[in-house]
């Protein structure tokens, strides 16, 4: 594993981080998910990402990490990195929902009480509320970090302009922003026209949430949807996006990473860890040997120039 800084701080994460947000619910196989940890673990993926609402049902994988923690690595705590978040709809009412102080701040302590982890190493603002002052949602990250429910704060999925406001609040409360976690691969690459341009002036990390497209970006769908697959099992990857446009371009793009001697998935995120201002990306998996495979990544991240114009290339329409 190779370890990377993340923007101006002294922390490093592993280029390979892993996702909770499926596969480690209530309805997912706890056996799977234990194996999953413990060989990503082996591996040095020192980094997981969880949030308050990630299941079915919501709150099931902080739940299932924390147990996999406890009887599996308990003993390596300082070891490792673990991410919450708070910000989507959680529990019913105005309070479970957004980013008011008020929900951020019963969140963390729940999310707590669900993984019996004593504090998040990173904790975010999961998404920007308009319906909340910014400072409101920022006072609450610094407070949280001040009381040592996290170490450090991060934000995800705000747009240029409040992302801005946001370092610049969190820096004069002395709790630097340490990271940004947006959608980034492939197929949407918005964030290298604001987000990274801004994350570098301001010594911010940028970590790469669905580097996979939920899959689209690997041999997944090359030859229909199967049924232990993520479309087939429902949610917000749907058939209606698995377009023949889209599986002829996965086809010819499987050929360039044929010839590259990788599979789709490793190339995928071989493109995503080739761009300097991605600290991280975050994987998600629905097994062992997916994880073995995105792991073989790390033995070629570099493209030469022809291979990057025969991928824009074929996905210059997207
Ligand atoms: N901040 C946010 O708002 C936000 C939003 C989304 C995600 N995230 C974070 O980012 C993490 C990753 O997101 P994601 O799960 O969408 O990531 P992803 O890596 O883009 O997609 C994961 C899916 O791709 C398929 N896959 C992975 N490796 C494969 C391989 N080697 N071969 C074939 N198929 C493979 C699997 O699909 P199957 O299940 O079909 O096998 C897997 O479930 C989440 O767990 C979460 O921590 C954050």
């Amino acid at each position: 594993m190779e370890y990377k800084f993340c923007g101006n701080s002294g922390l490093q994460l592993p280029i390979i981080s892993l996702g909770l947000w499926h596969n480690f619910g209530n309805e997912d196989s706890f056996d799977e998910a234990t194996q999953m940890i413990c060989s990503a673990f082996d591996s040095g993926i020192t980094h997981f990402d969880l949030a308050n609402n990630y299941g079915p049902p919501p709150g099931s994988a902080e739940v299932n990490f924390g147990k996999i923690f406890s009887s599996q690595l308990k003993s390596h705590r300082d070891e490792i990195i673990v991410s919450s978040k708070a910000g989507h709809l959680m529990w019913n009412g105005p309070y479970g929902d957004g980013s008011s102080r008020k929900s951020l701040m019963a969140s963390i302590d729940q999310s707590l009480k669900r993984t019996g982890l004593e504090y998040f190493d990173i904790f975010y603002s999961h998404r920007y509320d308009e319906k909340t002052p910014l400072e409101e949602t920022m006072q609450a990250l610094v407070d949280i970090v001040k009381q040592g429910k996290a170490l450090y704060a991060g934000i995800s999925k705000y747009p240029k302009e409040q992302a801005l406001t946001a370092y610049q609040y969190l820096k004069e409360q002395h709790v630097p922003c340490l990271i940004y976690q947006g959608k980034y691969n492939l197929l949407e690459r918005t964030p290298e026209q604001e987000i990274f341009p801004l994350n570098e002036q301001q010594g911010v990390g940028f970590i790469s949430f669905s580097p996979l497209a939920q899959g689209i970006l690997t041999n997944r769908y090359l030859n229909g949807i199967p049924n232990d697959s993520r479309v087939a099992k429902g949610g917000f990857l749907t058939a209606d996006q698995i377009t023949p446009e889209i599986v002829g371009k996965m086809n010819q793009l499987n050929q360039i990473a044929a010839a590259r001697n990788q599979i789709l998935a490793e190339m995928a995120l071989a493109w995503v860890l080739n761009k300097p201002n991605v600290t991280s990306v975050i994987v998600g998996t629905s097994s062992v040997k997916q994880l073995q495979d995105n792991l073989k990544t790390l033995n070629n991240t570099t493209f030469t120039n022809d291979e990057l114009i025969g991928i824009d290339t074929i996905l210059c329409n997207h």
